[in-house]
């Protein structure tokens, strides 16, 4: 429910995504927003207001001569409830209203009556790839941004024509997790973060190996939630099957050695470095070139094992080391074995949990060790958890100085 609480005026403008803003109505009110739609006349020759009206529990606005209203101005009624205008789909003939401030239509009307201060408005164009292209286009979205408006998208991909490029609306669910991002405090804004995330796997042969049961959401949640909040994010992944977040830089890796060797030229760039992948400790001191066979009266197969790189400690000891957090996994005496960690990796915060209660789980808990003492965060999902320690780490930045 991270839109609760929250009025959306959904525009809808006539173009073929318009079916895909339906969904998009049903994915916000599912977010716990209420939905305010309004259709252009255009969109009405591609999909209906009683489908909208039916999706959202309130009937459609479409025109601005609307005589129900007791004061005669659903173009200021409208946008004087709304905490955000999202329009979706946004034709190229309707940015380039907007880009003219015309209003003789409810939305554009609509659109330029906001109060821009507490009003934002979203645009996730949707149009032919050569209508993208197009100058006009280009130089219209160009005018919309400068005034104010934040574009979402397009997508490449393939189109309702037939063609195959730029033009395509984001997803609905992808335009849902934009709105909920928009409306996240940026106590980020500016900060360059750097997160490891996942197992590593460290191969015995070439088919088999060394691995672990993380799964890699909490670090994939905390990347969402340091993007959400303003940050420039770069992820360093173990293998994992989990979409990257919006806005993040992901860098795929497989073994302790690889990730070292991403992390560590990037890690003094990174104003905070937080380390929630759950590294192998150790590898094949000598893997097989050539998968392993069984025979027939051999011996089982023993391997040699030696230490993995530690990547978290290696940035701590840099010189301009970022602000450092670890993870600890453990099953017993969770704060003493956080505290061992952060004395002897030289780590400014630990994030201890339980970890065969989180392993793959979407629900976590998280106690936060430093120097000073321990404090829970209140149990919730990961992305929850990943906003709170979002927030917690914003102030240990800036109270660090860095
Ligand atoms: N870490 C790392 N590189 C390693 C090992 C761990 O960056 N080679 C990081 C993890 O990402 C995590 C923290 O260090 O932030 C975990 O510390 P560690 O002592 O390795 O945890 P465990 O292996 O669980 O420790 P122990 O064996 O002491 O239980």
């Amino acid at each position: 429910m991270d839109l609760h609480g929250k009025h959306i005026v959904l525009g809808i403008t006539g173009g073929v995504a318009a079916y895909k803003g339906a969904e998009l109505a049903r994915e916000l009110v599912k977010a716990g927003a209420t939905v305010q739609a309004v259709m252009t006349a255009s969109a009405q020759q591609f999909i209906t207001p009683l489908l909208l009206q039916s999706l959202t529990g309130r009937p459609v606005a479409t025109t601005q001569w609307d005589t129900t209203q007791p004061n005669a101005m659903a173009h200021i009624n409208l946008s004087r409830e709304a905490d955000a205008i999202l329009v979706a789909p946004a034709t190229a003939d309707f940015i380039a209203r907007l880009a003219q401030g015309r209003c003789d239509e409810l939305l554009s009307l609509l659109c330029v009556a906001r109060p821009t201060e507490r009003c934002s408005l979203l645009l996730a164009p949707a149009m032919n790839r050569e209508m993208w292209a197009h100058p006009a286009t280009q130089r219209n979205t160009r005018q919309v941004q400068q005034d104010g408006a934040v574009v979402l998208g397009p997508a490449a991909g393939s189109q309702a024509c037939g063609e195959i490029g730029d033009g395509r609306m984001l997803e609905p669910a992808e335009l849902r997790d934009a709105l909920i991002s928009h409306f996240q405090p940026k106590v980020l804004l500016g900060r360059k973060v750097l997160i490891t995330a996942g197992p590593t796997f460290e191969a015995l042969d070439p088919v088999r190996g060394i691995t672990n049961r993380s799964s890699g959401k909490m670090g994939f949640a905390l990347a969402r939630a340091a993007a959400e909040a303003g940050a420039t994010v770069t992820l360093v992944a173990g293998p994992v099957q989990l979409p990257t977040p919006a806005g993040v830089q992901r860098l795929d890796v497989e073994s302790a050695r690889q990730m070292h060797a991403a992390v560590l030229p990037l890690a003094a760039q990174h104003e905070l470095f937080v380390a929630t992948a759950a590294v192998a400790d150790w590898r094949a001191a000598e893997p097989a070139d050539a998968k392993i066979k069984k025979k027939a009266g051999q011996p089982t197969p023993s391997f040699e094992l030696t230490e993995n790189p530690d990547v978290l400690a290696s940035v701590a000891a840099l010189t301009n080391a970022p602000f450092c957090v670890g993870f600890a996994a453990e099953t017993h005496d969770i704060e003493r074995h956080a505290r061992d960690k952060l004395e002897r990796k030289k780590l400014q915060l630990v994030v201890a949990n339980h970890g065969p209660s989180t392993f793959g789980r979407d629900h976590n808990q998280l106690l936060l060790v430093d120097a000073k003492g321990s404090r829970e965060l209140p149990p919730g999902d990961k992305l929850t958890l990943a906003r709170a320690l979002v927030a917690e780490l914003a102030q240990r930045l800036q109270a660090a100085g860095h």
